[in-house]
């Protein structure tokens, strides 16, 4: 039995002041029944991290350097994030992929480094709507998943949760229909357990992002290989987050 997982990208939004408030709200209202992490910006992990210290809300990062430490100006080490109880870092996210030229290569350096680290991953997969369109979506999604995970071992891949996000569904309004997602998720599903096998397939926490809104939120999960979401907009909203991470499967 998969336990389900909703995390919420809170991309490049709220101050440190805005940040707690909301954490706060979450924790209120929240009755974490399903498995809950939050990604605020850089800025907020510190103070964030006090507040969900000790509490059921896991803490995330939205991305990290592919080095340790060193001349990186602008970069934040895994070893930083580490240093504010993070337990999770988003990665290969497609903001990061087609706005900021991350390459399968660098994503796969990024996705050990956590690893060796003790960090969980988020490894973002998803396909264009120029790839969907030209019938490649398993394709360009198997490429990003075989790359991503290139040696990483059998014991770590206990520790990464695949986010299928198709490129044209984020921050759209488009969701892919609880059938094609679940399509690409059994897909993802199948290439996982070709490499690891099939108790580790049977095991992996695939989750859907892509406009996830209270609305769809159940008919998406109600699909049999779709594991939880990872929640851009209406992560921003305790209104609009909690109905979301509260979700009956
Ligand atoms: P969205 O973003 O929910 O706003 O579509 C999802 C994501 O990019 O993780």
């Amino acid at each position: 039995m998969r336990k389900p997982f909703i995390a919420g990208n809170w991309k490049m939004n709220n101050t440190v002041g805005e940040s707690v408030k909301l954490a706060r709200e979450l924790l209120d209202a929240g009755s974490f029944k399903n498995k809950v992490l939050i990604a605020p910006p850089f800025t907020s992990l510190s103070e964030v991290s006090k507040i969900v210290k000790g509490t059921e809300l896991l803490l995330g990062a939205q991305n990290m350097a592919s080095v340790e430490s060193g001349a990186h100006t602008g970069e934040i080490s895994v070893l930083m994030l580490k240093d504010l109880d993070v337990n999770a870092v988003i990665l290969g996210h497609s903001e990061r992929r087609h706005i900021y030229g991350e390459s399968n290569e660098i994503i796969n350096t990024k996705v050990k480094l956590a690893l060796h680290h003790g960090l969980d991953v988020i490894l973002c997969v998803g396909e264009t709507l120029e790839e969907r369109e030209s019938g490649n979506a398993e394709a360009v999604v198997k490429k990003q998943l075989v790359e991503g995970l290139k040696d990483v071992s059998p014991a770590d891949i206990a520790k990464v949760v695949v986010a299928y996000e198709p490129v044209w569904a984020i921050g759209t309004g488009k969701t892919a229909s609880p059938e094609d997602a679940q399509a690409i998720h059994l897909f993802i599903r199948n290439e996982v357990k070709a490499i690891y096998g099939e108790k580790e397939a049977s095991e992996l926490i695939i989750q859907y992002g892509g406009s996830v809104k209270p609305g769809n939120v159940v008919t998406l999960m109600a699909q049999e290989d779709i594991d939880g979401a990872l929640v851009g907009g209406a992560a921003l909203k305790a209104e609009t987050f909690v109905p979301i991470m509260d979700f009956n499967k």
